[in-house]
């Protein structure tokens, strides 16, 4: 294991891990979703998931790493034997599809960055249509996405202390000073406290059944979950490490990051008395236009810091994905790590050029004939989230019935001596063995219902 490398501290690794949940999931998705389904209830929701369904999972997925000491497919391999390894494989089939088209919406925001800090995006007067031209001019956002993946890859390339420790070390604290720097403006706007109303006081005649459904994959998205990410990033880990404690920490950093996104969104889009329902081109479209009624030199300023904050964001987490499938080649088939990480940027890369195109250049990657007639890059997300879901549960099914909860527990009171005996311990057994699975796995259902057939198919 030695040759793998590791995190060179225990912050180290909670930085990264947290630097893998805090992305666009946070910044980009999670104030358009709230958004777009009730403000304070979808909030609402969330934190209950993240508290009941996620932590468990995710205490379950670096356990498992730490123990067996190897990427997603080989500890699933060693721990479970025989068939159990394509769990791993799946979780890292879900990474790269994610990757593919998380990068291209990162060179959405790379590009923003450019234009708004150098170039003449706030001269304009109709952002809803710059948007729609905008991620349909291939020229540009190809260099863009290339460059974000450029960017990935040579961090990664780097290794574990060297390249993504030292890469969060210096990224995730610039991204709180921004983030708070700008809720901090927004918060002084008039009419912020609308947006301050619409985002805290929750109005349960909101709440649905899809924003229970969009709520946990959500979460699960956010929290880099299901797919293997944090069973990689915790055969990193040392044996001092207290994986509870970790968990909390990182719950809490990504958990507030998205809570403070929200915080930042709401005030800016209510004072300019526009709809907080927009869907994915709530921050291209209406932020853009907070920035420009800034003036030209502050709006240059603090739009630029805002979309400088995105890539930061993204970049934390593409590393964290590209990880996933270069621990698998280096572990599994040995080859160089060099090597691996370019072979498999170029390869995701490539993967992501249909969604590139799905924004209206190729009308059939426009519709595809789905319910709702999603585009490419909506339904390639949409499979993600089932994935992640689906992997979770599946999960915990791994550790109930093949690794065993007495494993689990005997690895989390490693480093963590009051672990044995505790409410904490009593609730993480209950949530991997009972309340994880049957939860996950009926909402796993609903939601492939939902996304491809409409829920009213079912229930009429
Ligand atoms: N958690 C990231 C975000 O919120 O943007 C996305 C992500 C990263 C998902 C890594 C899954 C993962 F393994």
């Amino acid at each position: 294991m030695s040759n793998r490398g590791n995190f060179s501290s225990k912050l180290g690794f909670i930085l990264a891990a947290a630097g893998s949940a805090v992305g666009l999931g946070n910044i980009w998705r999670f104030p358009y979703l709230a958004g777009t389904n009730g403000g304070a209830g979808f909030l609402f929701i969330y934190l209950i998931c993240v508290l009941m369904l996620c932590f468990p999972v995710m205490v379950g997925e670096i356990a498992i790493g730490r123990n067996a000491g190897s990427d997603a497919f080989g500890s699933y391999k060693k721990l479970g034997g025989g068939n159990w390894g394509y769990l791993g494989l799946y979780g890292i089939l879900a990474g790269v599809l994610i990757l593919s088209y998380y990068n291209v919406v990162a060179g959405w925001a790379f590009g923003y960055f450019l234009e708004i800090s150098f170039g003449n995006l706030l001269d304009h007067q109709d952002f809803g249509s710059f948007f729609g031209d905008y991620v349909n001019d291939i020229g540009p956002l190809f260099f863009f996405s290339l460059g974000f993946m450029v960017i990935t890859a040579v961090i990664v390339a780097q290794g574990i202390a060297k390249g993504i420790e030292a890469a969060n070390k210096i990224m995730m604290p610039g991204l709180y000073i921004i983030l708070i720097g700008l809720i901090i403006y927004s918060l002084t706007l008039p009419h912020a406290m609308d947006g301050v109303r619409f985002y805290l006081v929750p109005d349960f005649s909101e709440i649905h059944s899809k924003t229970i459904f969009y709520a946990l994959c959500q979460a699960f998205f956010s929290l880099s979950l299901g797919m293997g990410c944090l069973i990689t990033y915790g055969s990193y880990v040392t044996k001092d490490q207290n994986i509870v404690k970790s968990a909390v920490i990182i719950s809490m950093a990504d958990t507030s990051v998205a809570f403070l996104a929200g915080l930042m969104v709401f005030p800016l889009v209510f004072s300019l008395g526009a709809e907080p329902g927009q869907g994915p081109k709530l921050i291209f479209v209406i932020l853009t236009q907070a920035f420009q009624s800034m003036g030209p030199f502050v709006g240059r300023i603090v739009g630029g810091s805002f979309f400088l904050l995105i890539c930061f964001a993204a970049l934390t987490s593409t590393i964290s994905l590209l990880e996933v499938p270069a621990a698998y080649f280096v572990d599994q088939k040995k080859l160089p790590r060099k090597a691996v990480v370019w072979g498999v940027s170029g390869l995701i890369f490539v993967l992501g050029i249909p969604t590139m195109y799905s924004q209206g250049l190729v009308p059939f990657l426009n519709k595809l004939p789905f319910h709702n007639s999603p585009d490419f890059l909506s339904f390639v997300a949409d499979l993600c989230d089932i994935m992640l879901v689906s992997g979770g549960c599946i999960m915990c099914l791994f550790i109930r019935s093949k690794w065993r909860v007495g494993s689990l527990n005997n690895e989390l009171a490693i480093g963590n001596p009051g672990y044995v005996g505790s409410f904490v311990q009593g609730y993480i057994n209950f949530a991997i063995s009972w309340f994880c699975p049957v939860v996950l796995g009926i909402l796993s259902i609903l939601v492939i219902v939902d996304k491809y057939y409409g829920l009213e198919w079912l229930f009429g």
